[in-house]
């Protein structure tokens, strides 16, 4: 297939773009770089010994996309592009809902006039809220995310299955990625957080590397084995295997199809920072500090829907996932500034 993959110089869509052209997909990359660079494409095209076509532009510029679905014959389309800093969402909530939730649409409406009807959309577990249950199943209700980034999601997850309800010819994938972690095996695409990480993977390696001085542990109180809050971390490799196992599935599946994008493990904050010291010898060091605004105490997933109707499972273990992002920081200390 020819696959326009917007976001595609991110963290997870270089990684996803790698998977595809190595599975024989040809690769279109739309990407603003607000948040990445052209040097993980150029690491991309090495790795699969394969180009990528790269725009560098913007998914709200209508004009754009209709040039590049005029100028080439476009199947699919996996959508990660967006914005997704929790905290900046919440004091720049316009920016968010414009770029994420318009930006979307701005996406479709291109699609729609181009005859492209398969879409995967990259949502977030964050949908689900602060379910009373474990583990999530793709059937809880959706509804009440914590923070304006969540309910941007939301919002596009709506008007998705609306559009698609308008017109049998849209196949839609929701996927609901829990928490992705690590790089590429060979250490040369990884995640690469501008300023102070606000997620847990990327925060611990930044002390590995002597950049932080410590870990602050938001909270120690939670109705967990050891107090801190737990989670459902998936190696980004898996992760984009499960876009092309996704992408295979709803060419033939016309509707909205949803599924959780999970190992369907919880690790605590401890036992994150336990399995890191194990892998890589180095030790973390850490505070315990207030619990931080908007978290939950848990969050794991029901793998059963992705197993059965995708035939994909999650095959890296904790372990993996350490040791590869130690080794994407170790080679990379400052991102792709090298
Ligand atoms: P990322 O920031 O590394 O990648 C997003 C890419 O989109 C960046 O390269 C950025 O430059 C680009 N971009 C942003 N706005 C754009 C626009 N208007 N036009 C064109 N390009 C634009 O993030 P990621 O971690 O790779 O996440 C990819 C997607 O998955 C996002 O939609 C994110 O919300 C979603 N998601 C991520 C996580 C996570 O933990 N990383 C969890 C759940 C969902
Ligand atoms: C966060 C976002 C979520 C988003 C996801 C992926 C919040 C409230 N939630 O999820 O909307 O979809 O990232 O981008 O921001 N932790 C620490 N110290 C740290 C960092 C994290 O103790 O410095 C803890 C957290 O309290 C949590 C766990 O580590 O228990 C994982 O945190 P994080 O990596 O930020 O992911 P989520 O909170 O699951």
């Amino acid at each position: 297939m020819n696959v326009l993959v917007t976001g595609g110089a991110g963290y997870i869509g270089s990684h996803t773009a790698l998977a595809l052209l190595e599975a024989g997909h040809s690769v279109t990359v739309l990407d603003n770089l607000t948040n990445s660079s052209t040097v993980a494409l150029q690491r991309v095209e090495a790795l699969s010994g394969r180009p990528v076509n790269f725009v560098n532009g913007d998914i709200l510029d209508s004009t754009l996309l209709d040039t590049i679905f005029s100028s080439q014959s476009i199947d699919a389309v996996l959508h990660f592009a967006g914005l997704k800093a929790v905290g900046e969402s919440a004091a720049e909530p316009l920016t968010y809902f414009i770029n994420n939730v318009t930006g979307s649409l701005t996406l479709c409406n291109a699609m729609k006039k181009a005859n492209v009807f398969n879409l995967v959309f990259s949502s977030s577990a964050t949908v689900y809220g602060e379910p009373t249950s474990m583990p999530i199943s793709e059937d809880f209700e959706t509804g009440a995310p914590t923070n304006p980034y969540g309910r941007s999601k939301l919002m596009v997850e709506e008007c998705l299955k609306d559009i698609a309800a308008s017109d049998s010819r849209w196949c839609i994938a929701l996927l609901r990625y829990f928490n992705p972690v690590g790089a590429h095996s060979s250490g040369m695409i990884g995640e690469n957080p501008s300023g102070l990480p606000n997620n847990l993977l990327p925060f611990i390696s930044k002390v590995a590397a002597g950049k932080l001085k410590e870990l602050c542990v938001f909270g120690d109180d939670y109705p967990t084995v050891d107090g801190t809050g737990m989670r459902d971390y998936i190696h980004v490799v898996d992760l984009a295997d499960g876009h092309l196992k996704a992408l295979n599935r709803i060419v033939k599946s016309p509707g909205v199809s949803v599924w959780n994008l999970g190992r369907g493990e919880g690790y605590t904050v401890l036992q994150m920072i336990s399995a890191f010291e194990n892998a890589t010898g180095c030790k973390i060091p850490y505070r315990v500090v207030a619990r931080r605004s908007g978290d939950i105490a848990e969050c794991w997933a029901d793998t059963y829907k992705a197993q059965v109707e995708l035939g994909w499972t999650a095959l890296r273990t904790v372990e993996d996932m350490m040791i590869d992002t130690w080794r994407w920081i170790r080679k990379n200390p400052d991102g792709y500034k090298n």
